[in-house]
């Protein structure tokens, strides 16, 4: 069975709800007649509930930057999944590497979001990447390996739409630095490999995994021709209408 490609737009801590309604209207119109494909966008937070508003009707699917994995209480700054539910919100990124990075958070802390996500029927798309000098010291694999085994320990997947991971190698988000079509395809491939021998082989092949990292209209062809691209996390490029469009109408 073909996986159904999904193209998210991660609109980080961007946008006015001014500038939130606009875009939100132009994806809804500019993903109106893409049928064989999924178009997501994960709006700031104090945007999500008019941008649900905004997507009422259409295909577009309602996301968030991040979840935390308790239902209520005492979790200042967090959202919970019943709260992006509320909204008719369906999916939610976490592990960004800004998150990692930026804000500290951990494999362990990671894995706990994934799995407050999956209880409660959102489903999450798990970032995972090298930095510059872990590939230089040729370790992308072991740390990638690491990263997933954590993020994702104790984790059963019994319906492969129930998960996503996103590829993001740390030297290529935000910079203008792609990886080269090989380059994501070898690391694909690579996930595929190892979730093949973490859950069953008929939901580890169906599993998707996107490539993200400095999309854009020009490079969005080929990446998503390479067999084990799945799917885009597009940052910069997404908060633009007229290049999301291009990206969403990819030709692979
Ligand atoms: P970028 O960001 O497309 O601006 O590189 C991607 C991401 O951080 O998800």
């Amino acid at each position: 069975m073909p996986r159904t490609p999904l193209i998210a737009g991660n609109w980080k801590m961007n946008t006015t709800l001014a500038e939130a309604e606009q875009l939100a209207t132009a994806t809804v119109r500019a993903a109106a007649d893409l049928l064989d494909r999924e178009v997501m966008i994960a709006p700031p937070f104090t945007a999500l509930a008019q941008v649900a508003d905004t997507l009422h009707d259409s295909t577009v699917i309602l996301a968030a930057q991040n979840i935390c994995w308790a239902e209520k209480g005492a979790f200042t700054g967090e959202i919970s999944p019943p709260m992006l539910k509320e909204l008719g919100g369906t999916m939610a990124i976490v592990g960004h590497s800004e998150r990692r990075h930026v804000f500290g958070e951990s494999d362990a802390l990671i894995n706990r979001r994934v799995a407050g996500a999956m209880e409660n029927q959102l489903v999450p798309i798990l970032c995972v990447g090298e930095t510059l000098e872990e590939r230089e010291s040729q370790r992308t694999t072991a740390v990638l390996e690491q990263q997933i085994r954590a993020c994702l320990a104790e984790i059963t997947v019994t319906d492969p739409a129930g998960l996503v991971l996103a590829y993001e190698p740390v030297w290529a988000i935000g910079t203008g630095k792609t990886a080269t079509p090989e380059q994501a395809q070898e690391i694909h491939a690579f996930i595929r490999k190892l979730l093949t021998a973490m859950f069953e082989k008929d939901i580890a092949s169906q599993i998707r995994i996107l490539y993200g990292g400095s999309v854009v209209p020009d490079n969005v062809d080929a990446l998503m021709g390479q067999e084990d691209v799945d799917g885009a996390l597009v940052g910069g490029a997404a908060l633009q209408a007229d290049s999301f469009e291009r990206i969403i109408h990819f030709n692979s």
